[in-house]
């Protein structure tokens, strides 16, 4: 068995290292390594280059680096009926949270607001609301929305939540599909964004939607939008829009149209966004090599592989 690894922006070397000594009596290899495109069985990738699948004819699956696999999905040459398994685990689940967690209390704790007066030297007493007073709505109810969900609650949020097909989730008010979106969204005061990147949620957080968010929230300082998905699910130029008409009071950021960020984007210079470099949650080296390493050899036994995505569904 040969695994191939073809990952960008993380470090290759030390990724394959930790599978070889996982995997002993097997071949891990890089692009650059001496190999025979037939043997590799599985592909270890993270942003796919166009030439990613070719002459792999003998794969037996994909697995993605990321929880996200849109960019495999879209790859054009992504090999027909070849499972790809997606990383799951609780050590990228919890970052997710965290990360999440922070920003929802930065803005329900109206940290532009204090940052502005800090900036101006004022010494205004605004007392935050407490946090039962905030609706947090979060879209995408899968593996991270609920786990977020999960450690908001602790904190006291109200919440609601936005799904493909129906969920019921103890103490979250739930809503379903296209026909329930604007009623999700009119009681939402921040909107945070944990959908998978598919055809149907292209775009989703646009003036549009901003502008059905629940107005006067956050002691009249929402609402707020939080992206820690995809930067394809944003249209930047709306949410400079809407930052400045007042339509959104603030953005968390993490994801963006066009990675890295460019420098001349506005959101760089805008003091109620507040940018990450797509770091919310990564897969981290150590569980993500027990995970897939588990993957390869109970597939070698004849197990199931566990997470597939479903093709035809995008995530
Ligand atoms: P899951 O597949 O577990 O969950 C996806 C959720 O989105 C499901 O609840 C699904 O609905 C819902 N959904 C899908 N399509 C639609 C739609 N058209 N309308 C409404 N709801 C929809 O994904 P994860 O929770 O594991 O991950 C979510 C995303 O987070 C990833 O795809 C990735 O892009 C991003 N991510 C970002 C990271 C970062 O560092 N910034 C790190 C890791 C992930 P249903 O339940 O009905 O199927
Ligand atoms: C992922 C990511 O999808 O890090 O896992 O974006």
């Amino acid at each position: 068995m040969t695994l191939l690894l073809h990952l960008a922006d993380f470090n290759e070397r030390s990724w394959a290292d930790k599978f070889a000594a996982a995997l002993p009596g097997r071949r891990v290899v890089l692009r650059g390594d001496d190999y025979d495109p037939k043997e590799i069985e599985y592909i270890f990738i993270w942003k796919p280059k166009p030439d990613a699948f070719d002459g792999l004819d003998n794969l037996k699956a994909v697995l993605s680096l990321g929880a996200g696999v849109d960019a495999l999905l879209r790859h054009p040459r992504l090999p027909a009926g070849v499972p790809v398994v997606r990383f799951m685990d609780e050590d990228l689940t919890q970052r997710m949270s965290d990360y999440v967690l922070q920003n929802v209390l930065l803005h329900q704790r109206l940290a532009t607001r204090f940052k502005r007066d800090q900036a101006a030297k004022r010494w205004v007493q605004l007392y935050p609301a407490p946090a039962w007073d905030a609706v947090v709505g979060v879209m995408g109810l899968g593996q991270l929305g609920q786990d977020a969900i999960r450690h908001l609650k602790v904190f006291g949020y109200k919440l609601r939540g936005w799904s493909r097909t129906p969920k019921t989730i103890e103490g979250v008010e739930t809503f379903a599909g296209e026909a329930e979106f604007d009623t999700f969204l009119a009681g939402t005061d921040i909107l945070v964004n944990l959908l998978p990147l598919t055809p149907e949620t292209r775009g989703i957080l646009n003036y549009e939607t901003f502008a059905k968010l629940h107005r006067g929230g956050l002691d009249g300082e929402g609402p707020v939008v939080i992206n820690a998905a995809r930067g394809g699910h944003q249209k930047e130029a709306d949410i400079v829009r809407a930052l400045q008409d007042r339509t959104l009071w603030a953005a968390s950021l993490d994801v963006f149209e066009v990675e890295p960020l460019p420098k001349e984007s506005p959101l760089w210079d805008m003091d109620n966004v507040y940018i990450t470099p797509h770091i919310a949650a990564a897969s981290s080296e150590r569980t993500g090599v027990a995970y897939f390493s588990k993957v390869i050899k109970d597939h070698e036994k004849g197990l199931p592989l566990p997470n597939v995505v479903d093709v035809a569904r995008g995530y």
